[in-house]
């Protein structure tokens, strides 16, 4: 195999090396190098993040031309029990802020079976959809349908071992309408936001584990019946919380990918960020961070060479704020996002120039 850069990376990649970075991508933002290849990257925030007077702003606004609200666009944290009337100021206030700065706002998400509003997981019968979800998707996707350019319309809709032969999660949901609970939130999103791009989302989709292999069977099942009953999705997300416990073999992944670019769907990474094995805290904070960012170069070099890819998103920019730091009491040190505790770059920041730097260009979506 010639020595390519790509090669080199691969290489850097498969020996938990740090991936090699020119100074000039060192320098540049990781929001310009992705658009050089028809990319965005983007991050996820809060409105605290994205206040004029936030302590980081600058770098939140100088990397990033997507933002993603982490956690306050969703049913749970707009209305408090079902019935309340939604406060939207938390979102309207990242609307402003992103159009004040140029930045493109990701949705997220319309549907997800949690942080839900108080009551809703009681929720049974299609005359409750009727009453209270569709309302809800209409709502919040014609307020910003102006301002969000792409949503994740269905969260996590897949979980094989809730033992339906459509490997479909039960959720309440899935219990008004059964399946097809999800083609009707998509229907409803295109409806009040004609000109956003609709994305279903989910987790677990990138290892060689088994349980992993189920997840994607459910994924690739339930894309396919959406795109032949002419459903408008047009992409799908890949979260990848990455975890570097798990077997990675990328034929595997690249079939997957293959099988997303076949249905003509756009991908995008809408959440990484990398979870530590336990065995890394005997090891050096240098060398965790190091084995972090290889685990991202080995999972994102084969996902850039998709075509399909349109953009990538990490779920925070600091370690410091992590939500998987919130996950066990053995985490509340993991080194798993581009900076770190005190907003100094990462070598996975290195590492996700150095992709976007020697990636193809895609065609722009
Ligand atoms: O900031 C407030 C604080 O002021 C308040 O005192 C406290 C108690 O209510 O809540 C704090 O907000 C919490 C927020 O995280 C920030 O920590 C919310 O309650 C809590 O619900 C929120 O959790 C978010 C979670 O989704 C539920 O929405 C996480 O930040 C967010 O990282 C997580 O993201 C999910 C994706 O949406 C889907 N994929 C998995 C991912 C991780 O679970």
């Amino acid at each position: 195999m010639p020595l390519t850069r790509r090669s080199l990376l691969a290489a850097c990649a498969s020996l938990s090396l740090a991936p090699p970075v020119s100074a000039a991508a060192r320098s540049a933002r990781l929001g310009e190098l992705a658009a050089r290849s028809g990319r965005y990257f983007g991050v996820a925030v809060t409105h605290s993040d994205v206040s004029d007077q936030a302590r980081h702003i600058r770098l939140f606004d100088g990397e990033c031309s997507v933002w993603v609200p982490a956690w306050q666009m969703k049913w749970g944290a707009l209305v408090q029990a079902l019935g309340d009337d939604p406060d939207y100021r938390a979102c309207d206030a990242i609307v402003a802020s992103a159009a004040r700065r140029g930045k493109r706002l990701r949705g997220h998400t319309l549907i997800w079976h949690e942080h839900l509003p108080a009551g809703a997981e009681r929720l049974s019968t299609a005359a409750d959809w009727r009453r209270f979800v569709a309302p809800h998707i209409a709502e919040v996707a014609g307020r910003y349908r102006d301002a969000i350019f792409e949503w994740d319309v269905v969260n996590e809709a897949i979980e094989p071992y809730d033992g339906g032969a459509d490997f479909m999660r039960r959720t309440p949901f899935y219990a008004m309408l059964g399946p097809d609970y999800v083609a009707e939130a998509f229907h409803l999103a295109a409806e009040a936001a004609p000109s956003a791009r609709l994305y279903l989302n989910d987790d677990h989709l990138y290892y060689a584990e088994d349980w992993q292999e189920r997840r994607r069977t459910g994924t690739l099942r339930l894309l396919e019946r959406l795109i032949k009953a002419g459903v408008p999705i047009h992409g799908f997300g890949m979260q990848c919380h990455l975890d570097t416990r798990f077997r990675f073999d990328e034929r595997i992944f690249r079939r997957f990918l293959q099988r997303l670019e076949d249905f003509g769907l756009t991908v995008a990474v809408t959440e990484l960020d990398v979870t530590e094995a336990p065995s890394a805290h005997g090891r050096s904070m240098s060398e965790r961070r190091r084995l972090a960012a290889a685990e991202v170069q080995k999972v994102l070099s084969v996902a850039l060479d998709s075509s399909a890819l349109a953009g990538v998103v990490t779920w925070g920019l600091s370690d410091d704020d992590s939500w998987l730091r919130r996950r066990a009491a053995d985490m509340t040190d993991n080194q798993g996002l581009p900076y770190d505790d005190a907003y100094r770059p990462a070598p996975m920041r290195d590492a996700l120039a150095s992709l976007f730097a020697s990636t193809r260009t895609r065609h722009s979506t």
